[in-house]
């Protein structure tokens, strides 16, 4: 489901205007008032525009997406973890209806067998562009961080979805996930709100097929959990209330950002990913988007 900033209630605004995000109503931006719960203290990040979604299946809200109409992919995705149970679901891949019709249902939708409409392949990243291409379906909220099978089928939907090399989303990124999987089951005690996107490439943006969906250089995901055990192993300790890190995404990138590790296995190889705090996240993100980032509101301060 799609809004519009016209239709914030006064609850909403008086909310968007203590979090200090209120955008002129020039734009669709920055309303996400009707999925502020996936958002910790109902605050979405400050500081990065483009369409709102929040994600609906079978009639519910399952997360929240930030989406780019030019890139057709998603700047971010933000949700509430919950500790898996059961198996990965088919991926079977779902679109945004209100991205090609804005009249239309908000849920998400399986994509049809055959060719599709000309404004829904105008409007979003599709099946074919990532058939064939060298890039593999990357989940920005995947579904290994989700309980119920309806929240996991939800993050199969390719507005929630980037170009990502298997060398990261089968390698270091996946095991980032699953570090914080485990992180958040065994010591968080509250919600955990994760906020998960892209950096563009600084210049000479990539694109699948032909200008279709950018290809982002890095992935960088965050995580605030304000209410959690104190009794911390030594690894984890300073792993809360929030922690951070920034996943390569091309094997031939500098190693300002990201460093590479020449230990990694082969097909691992430069797509390292670096843990760090959300304050070097956010430093990042200021430098490379050339705007001022803030991911969690009052930085996660933890006063849960
Ligand atoms: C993908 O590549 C294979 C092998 O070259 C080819 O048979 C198939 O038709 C291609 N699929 C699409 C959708 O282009
Ligand atoms: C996630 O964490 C839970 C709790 O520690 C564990 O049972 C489960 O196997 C983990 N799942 C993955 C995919 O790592
Ligand atoms: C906190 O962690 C310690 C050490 O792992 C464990 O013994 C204790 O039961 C945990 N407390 C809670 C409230 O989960
Ligand atoms: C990285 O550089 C190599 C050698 O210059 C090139 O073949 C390859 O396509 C580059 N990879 C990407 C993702 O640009």
């Amino acid at each position: 489901m799609l809004t519009q900033m016209s239709g914030l209630c006064p609850l909403v605004l008086v909310l968007l205007v203590l979090c200090g995000i209120w955008v002129p109503a020039v734009s669709d931006v920055g309303d996400f008032s009707p999925c502020l719960q996936f958002f910790y203290r109902s605050c979405p990040p400050k500081g990065l525009t483009g369409t709102t979604i929040c994600q609906r299946y079978l009639n519910q809200f399952r997360f929240a997406t930030l989406y780019s109409r030019q890139r057709r992919s998603p700047w971010f995705s933000a949700y509430v973890y919950s500790v898996p149970a059961g198996k990965r679901p088919p991926a079977n891949w779902k679109f945004e209806p209100q991205l090609a019709y804005p009249g239309s249902d908000g849920n998400m939708m399986l994509f049809p067998p055959g060719s599709l409409d000309q404004n829904l392949v105008d409007s979003q990243g599709v099946e074919l562009d990532y058939i064939n291409s060298t890039y593999s379906r990357g989940h920005i909220n995947p579904s290994i961080h989700h309980k119920s099978n309806e929240d996991r089928m939800a993050t199969f939907t390719l507005t929630n979805v980037v170009p990502q090399k298997a060398g990261s989303n089968d390698g270091p990124w996946e095991t980032l996930e699953q570090h914080v999987n485990r992180t958040l089951a065994s010591f968080c005690l509250g919600e955990s709100y994760v906020v998960t996107g892209v950096i563009p490439y600084q210049s000479e943006e990539r694109w699948l097929k032909n200008h279709r969906v950018a290809v982002p250089e890095y992935l960088w995901s965050t995580y605030c959990c304000p209410n959690f055990n104190h009794s911390l192993p030594s690894e984890l300790k300073n792993a809360f209330p929030t922690y951070a890190a920034i996943g390569r995404n091309d094997r031939n990138s500098s190693q300002e950002i990201v460093p590479v590790s020449e230990k990694a296995k082969k097909e691992f190889k430069g797509y390292d990913v670096r843990r760090m705090s959300l304050e070097e996240l956010e430093k990042v993100l200021r430098d490379r988007l050339g705007t001022e980032v803030r991911i969690f509101y009052e930085g996660c301060a933890g006063l849960d």
